[in-house]
Order: C-alpha cells, then sequence, then structure tokens
C-alpha cells in the first residue's frame, strides 16, 4: 500500500513535469482539482491508484504466466534432452494407455527402434533348450535393435536367472533388472551371465531395452564381455506375446507370466457450466458462480465456485463476461492449482459494451482445482443474461 502510494506521487510529479500545459491530459486534469474539496480530491486519487493497482497485478500477472510459460518449456526441452531418442513430447504424460498424442506413423519417421529392429529368431536361445552346442554372442556383429522371437512367436529376456548351460550357451545371459515401461522410453539395463551357482558371475555389458506398444520390446545388444555368453530368450514369456493391446504382462516371481486387463479407461464424464447472476466490480478472489445449469460428475461447487478435477485427464474450461465500463480495464483470470492460467481482458475507451469468452485446456492431475478470480473492473450480468459464465469437461480420460 505505501509502495502503490509512492508510485502514484512519483507518476503525479513526473506528469506535472512532463505534461505541464497539456490541460487536455487526463492525467492532469485529475491532479489539479485543487478548488475542490479534500474528500473529493481523495476520492480521486483513490481511485486512481485502484486503476494503477489493476494495471499493475495484470502486467504482474501476465509476466508470471510468461515466467510459467518459459519454464514449463525449459523443462520440457531438458527432459527432451535427457530422454534422447525417446519421443516424449507430451510435457505430462506419464501413462501406459494407448491414446497418446502421436501417431505410430510419426514414431516410425522418427527411427523408433519399435519400428526398425531385426528379428531375432532363434530356437536355441530359448531357456528350455539344453543344448551341446556351445553359442557366444561375441562372435556375433550386433548392429541396432533386436526383437527376440521363437518360432515366430514373440518373447522377452528372462528377468530371472537362468540355469546354466541353458540358451544354448554355457553361461546364460538374463537382464538383469525390470523391463521398462512404455512411458520410460529407451533404458539401460545391466546383463547378468550365470555360471558356477553365482547368478551374476559375468557382468556383461550393458543394454539398451525399449517397450513398444503391442506388448513387446526390443533390445540393443551388444558384444558380451567374454565367451561363451549368449542372450536368452524366456520361454514362458510366450504367453506376453499373445496379450491384448488393452493387456499388459505381468508375473511375480518372473517365471509364471500372465496377460492382465489394463484398467478400463472408464469412460468418467464431467462437464459442468455456471453462471455468475450479477455483478462483480474490482477485485473478487474467488467469483462464485452460484447458477449451476449443468454439473456432471459433481466437480463443481457452487458455494465456493471451485472445480476440483475428480480424475487425470485432459480438461477443457472456458468463462465469459460482458464489461460496459468506459476507460475501465476488466480482467478476469483462469487459475489452476494456483496459477495464473488464462485471461480475458477487456479495456473499452468509449462508451460500449463487450462481450469477452476464453477458453483454456490443460492436463490436470486428479485433485487440481481450478477457479476464476475477477482482478478488476467491472462486469455485468443479472439472472437471465449468462453473460459471466464459467464451464468446463473433461475430454480425456488418463488411467
Ligand atoms: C474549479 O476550477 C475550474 C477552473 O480551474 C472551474 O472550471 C470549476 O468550475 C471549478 N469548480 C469548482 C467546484 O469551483
Ligand atoms: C520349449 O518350450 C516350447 C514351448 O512351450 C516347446 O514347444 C519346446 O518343445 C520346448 N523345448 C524343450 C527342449 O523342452
Ligand atoms: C480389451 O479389448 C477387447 C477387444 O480387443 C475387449 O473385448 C475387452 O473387453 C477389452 N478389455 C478391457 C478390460 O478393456
Amino acid at each position: 500500500m505505501v509502495v502503490l502510494a509512492v508510485a502514484v506521487f512519483v507518476m503525479l510529479s513526473s506528469c506535472a513535469v512532463g505534461c505541464l500545459g497539456n490541460k487536455n491530459s487526463t492525467e492532469l486534469k485529475l491532479w489539479s482539482m485543487e478548488n475542490q474539496s479534500m474528500a473529493l480530491q481523495l476520492a480521486a486519487v483513490l481511485k486512481e491508484m485502484e486503476r494503477l493497482k489493476c494495471e499493475q497485478t495484470t502486467l504482474q500477472q501476465q509476466q508470471n504466466a510468461l515466467t510459467q510459460v518459459y519454464i514449463t518449456s525449459h523443462q520440457k526441452r531438458a527432459q527432451k534432452e535427457v530422454a534422447g531418442t525417446n519421443i516424449l513430447t507430451y510435457g505430462s504424460n506419464d501413462e501406459e494407455e494407448d491414446n497418446l498424442p502421436f501417431s505410430e506413423e510419426d514414431s516410425r519417421k522418427r527411427g523408433d527402434p519399435c519400428f526398425h529392429y531385426t528379428v531375432l529368431d532363434q530356437a536355441w536361445r530359448a531357456t528350455n533348450t539344453t543344448t551341446k552346442n556351445k553359442m557366444c554372442d561375441r562372435n556375433f556383429k550386433w548392429k541396432g535393435w533386436y526383437r527376440l522371437f521363437y518360432n515366430g512367436k514373440s518373447l522377452q529376456m528372462p528377468e530371472k536367472c537362468v540355469p546354466v548351460n541353458k540358451c544354448g550357451t554355457q553361461s546364460p545371459l538374463w537382464l538383469a533388472g525390470p523391463h521398462p515401461k512404455r512411458r520410460e522410453g529407451i533404458v539401460t539395463r545391466r546383463v547378468c551371465g550365470h555360471w558356477k551357482k553365482n547368478c551374476c558371475a559375468f557382468r556383461s555389458t550393458p543394454i539398451q531395452v525399449k517397450k513398444c506398444r503391442g506388448n513387446y520390446y526390443v533390445y540393443k545388444f551388444t558384444e558380451p564381455s567374454s565367451c561363451y555368453l549368449a542372450y536368452c530368450a524366456d520361454i514362458n514369456t510366450l504367453v506376453c506375446g499373445r496379450c491384448r493391446r488393452n493387456q499388459s504382462c505381468v508375473s511375480r516371481d518372473k517365471i509364471n507370466w500372465r496377460c492382465k486387463g489394463k484398467k478400463r479407461m472408464s469412460s468418467k464424464k464431467i462437464h459442468f457450466f455456471a453462471s455468475y447472476p450479477g455483478q462483480l466490480k474490482g477485485k473478487v478472489n474467488r467469483v462464485k458462480y452460484s447458477k449451476v445449469l449443468v454439473n456432471v460428475g459433481r466437480a463443481f461447487d457452487r458455494r465456493t465456485g471451485v472445480f476440483k478435477a475428480p480424475v487425470k485427464g485432459v480438461y477443457q474450461f472456458f468463462f465469459s463476461t460482458q464489461t460496459a465500463n468506459t476507460g475501465l480495464k476488466t480482467d478476469l483470470w483462469l487459475v489452476v492449482n494456483g496459477y495464473w492460467a488464462a485471461v480475458s481482458h477487456t479495456h473499452i475507451s468509449r462508451p460500449s459494451t463487450v462481450g469477452s469468452l476464453s477458453t483454456y485446456m490443460t492436463f490436470l492431475h486428479r485433485g487440481a482445482v481450478v477457479y476464476v478470480t475477477h482482478n478488476c473492473g467491472s462486469s455485468w450480468a443479472n439472472a437471465a443474461s449468462m453473460t459471466i459464465t464459467f464451464g468446463g469437461s473433461l475430454l480425456a480420460q488418463w488411467k
């Protein structure tokens, strides 16, 4: 308050110097009311202060919003750099679901190993084969990515120690770590070779692994540390190749695998539409849209004016107003989790009326809070006009 008052007087003095002689300046008129009563002058000063405050907060919020955007894009870029070839461009996407926001075609184009791999269909690699042959993957020129098959059926590396002399070799190589989830992209995993009762007697060269849509994995095999070591194909995971798209292959003991239905994308319906049936002036921290016309899913609270996301997903919001005050800025902000996300800004210089509609679409976690704040100016509505409104819908739910 003190700071603002100082700002006003600085403006006053700078204007008194800069605008002297310009009798038409509104600023000058405002401050040269010597012949009016003190109370009137004070009222004028207060009004001007409010106006400046509004302007200042608006600018500050805009700046904050921009900073936020900048930080977010920065983080995204950093994430992308860390992920390397992993094509995860969608900020908050961290799920396994199939409706990823980029198409398979895009992935193909970008050289995704899920579509650019060599088929490795060698029955001797199966964990249930005991062979006198000793194969050594060190003698193989590995290049790029591979997908394991057993007689044309997709399978994956064992995640558990394999008895010696299986997989067509002496020391079978198994993945010393869990297969990644889709959202993890490409990961590096240790590889162990079992020998003489030591499940990790050979710490072989680590490999890269990626989970692909359709329940299969691709591996970037490299030459193992020594002979006779060979990469295994876990025969128990043949079942995984038969899992449907909406299923995942799971195992508790890493021996018995089964297809498990992913949690259904429940068709949760969230829609709300509410209006404020009166006029708003100046700062109204949370507009209490008391007239609720639609509230499917009951996520909007008419008493508080707050919408609380009941599930994780992509939401779309809109908020509208009607302003008619000459020379006054009117700003309504959509506040998402305490962040000022989108503004509806009007500034009418001539006697007129303007309606304003703003929209915003975003990803929200469960429990996210969204409301509208009337930051400054004045908005008009009556019980029937539906001019000051707030609404939204869940567009797509994330598991
Ligand atoms: C104040 O002064 C202006 C000219 O400076 C004059 O036009 C106006 O009528 C005065 N108002 C009052 C209330 O005396
Ligand atoms: C290994 O398992 C596969 C699939 O169950 C089977 O067809 C094959 O005969 C088995 N091989 C041996 C040597 O047991
Ligand atoms: C999975 O998809 C199949 C069709 O491919 C469908 O019949 C089944 O109900 C789905 N299961 C779940 C859990 O969504």
